[in-house]
């Protein structure tokens, strides 16, 4: 599949096969895309959770409550320090979301070449998430991902809606 295809084919998907796992090599090249990751001054202050454990999901669920959530069979959670990240001298930007938000978008961009669904999530509770994962309160997480084989209904994706080039784009 070519890039522009992979872009275009990407959507959030809500509605998974629960029964159906998602295979090691699948999960494994998924992962090394978000290795490949760019990061600011190559810092690479991830963490990659892999959750796949039917424990584990279900604390990680109550954190964001949704019957399609509760579907996926793995949960993937990018985590990440402020203090491993780099920091700019001049103004204090610190590029940890920055940084983590790229790899969960390379992870989010191979799954879908995999075949797999995946949706961003950020209105999770993170205290939840913390208390289920049991991570430090430096420990931040910006954005969290169900991945598995989207269900009939998690097919049914709405036509994407974009602002045109037009409304976006300054040519200087
Ligand atoms: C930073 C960010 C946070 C998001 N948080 C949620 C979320 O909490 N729950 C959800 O269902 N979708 C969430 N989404 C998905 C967006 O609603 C979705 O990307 C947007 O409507 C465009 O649809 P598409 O992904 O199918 O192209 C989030 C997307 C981004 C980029």
């Amino acid at each position: 599949m070519n890039f522009n295809d992979l872009v275009r084919l990407r959507s959030s998907i809500r509605g998974y096969e629960p029964a159906k796992a998602v295979e090691k090599d699948k999960l494994l090249r998924i992962l090394e895309a978000g290795r490949m990751a760019p990061s600011a001054k190559n810092n690479q202050p991830w963490t990659f959770v892999v959750i796949t454990s039917a424990e584990v999901l279900k604390e990680v669920h109550k954190a964001y409550a949704r019957d399609w959530f509760w579907q996926a069979p793995v949960v993937i959670v990018v985590k990440g320090r402020r203090e491993d990240a780099w920091e700019r001298k001049y103004d204090g930007y610190n590029a940890l979301e920055t940084d983590l938000t790229i790899a969960m978008d390379h992870i989010i961009l191979a799954a879908t070449a995999e075949g797999l669904g995946t949706c961003w999530i950020a209105a999770f509770e993170p205290e939840i998430l913390h208390k289920a994962l049991g991570l430090k309160p430096e420990e931040m997480v910006f954005a969290i991902t169900p991945l598995g084989y989207p269900s009939e209904k998690g097919l049914m994706v709405v036509p994407k809606v974009r602002k045109p080039l037009s409304s976006i784009v300054e040519w200087r």
